[in-house]
């Protein structure tokens, strides 16, 4: 199993910490990672950590914490969906150091975070992750929200990965050659766990849609399932990569009819 596969199914939110602050060290790590990660959208995203005592930075779900990191990017086509993807590199790197994260879009007090972040006019600030090491245990309240939530639970293949047409699912023998990168999609983290992507398979072309629930899109912070997208091709890149693969991104909308309330987004190549 490659690293990127076993970070991934080890990953889940944390939102109950030890209490122990990031080691100097780490936190070393973390801020030299954060500040070379890209995306295939070329939308820097730009990472700031705040100590949570010194802004006075908490949120209603999580305890323990010491430190926040906060993402910023400009308010342009694709940042959303770029955001996704960066921050969630972040993530799956925080966590291959042992280090928990939460993305958070709701659960907090949203001004005193941008205010702390020094988010300027044109910004947007969509999450925040709490960073820190996991308790042994988690709280009441973080088993309830899991629970509540439904975070263990992922959809089947069939169900978000696409014979060339809308929901014809793929069969088995297409399934297989592809197995850990629809595994790697499959385990990504969503808002809500709503899990809104959709992948149609058309050779190497692997067209990405969105399927959109209401009440995820704000004027302040974008879409959040844009940002859901996003997450699930930073797996599925990072996926091929891992394989010594060079995928390429397209916006080249391949026609297909997909129902109301589905947006296609981008299409992945593997070349
Ligand atoms: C864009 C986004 C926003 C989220 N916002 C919140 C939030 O505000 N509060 C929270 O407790 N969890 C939030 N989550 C975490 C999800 O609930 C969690 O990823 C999902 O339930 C799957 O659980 P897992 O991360 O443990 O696999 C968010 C996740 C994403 C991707």
């Amino acid at each position: 199993m490659t690293d990127l596969m076993k970070t991934i199914q080890g990953r889940r939110s944390v939102r109950t910490f030890d209490g122990i602050p990031v080691s100097e060290e780490d936190r070393d790590r973390l801020e030299r990672y954060m500040r070379q990660i890209t995306n295939p959208f070329g939308i820097p995203v730009r990472f700031v950590l705040l100590d949570a005592k010194e802004y006075g930075l908490s949120s209603p779900v999580l305890s323990g914490e010491k430190l926040y990191v906060a993402g910023k990017v400009e308010k342009v086509p694709y940042a959303d969906v770029a955001f996704g993807y960066s921050f969630e590199k972040l993530v799956l790197y925080a966590w291959s150091l042992g280090i928990g994260t939460t993305w958070i879009g709701g659960t907090m007090k949203r001004e005193v975070f941008e205010k702390a972040a020094g988010l300027e006019d044109g910004e947007m600030m969509p999450c925040i992750s709490p960073l820190g090491y996991p308790a042994n245990r988690l709280s009441i309240k973080e088993a309830l929200m899991r629970r509540g939530v439904g975070a263990d639970n992922r959809m089947p293949a069939e169900k978000i990965f696409f014979d060339g047409a809308w929901d014809a699912g793929l069969p088995a023998e297409k399934q297989a050659p592809i197995a850990d990168l629809i595994e790697m999609v499959r385990l990504a983290p969503s808002a809500v766990n709503k899990q809104p992507w959709r992948i149609v398979v058309s050779g190497n072309d692997y067209h990405f849609y969105e399927k959109h629930d209401k009440g995820y899109v704000n004027e302040k912070v974008g879409d959040m399932q844009k940002i859901d997208i996003g997450i699930a091709l930073c797996h599925f890149m990072s996926g091929l990569e891992a394989q010594g693969k060079k995928p390429e991104i397209v916006t080249a909308d391949p026609g297909i009819a997909i129902p109301e309330g589905v947006e296609y987004i981008v299409t992945v190549k593997d070349c």
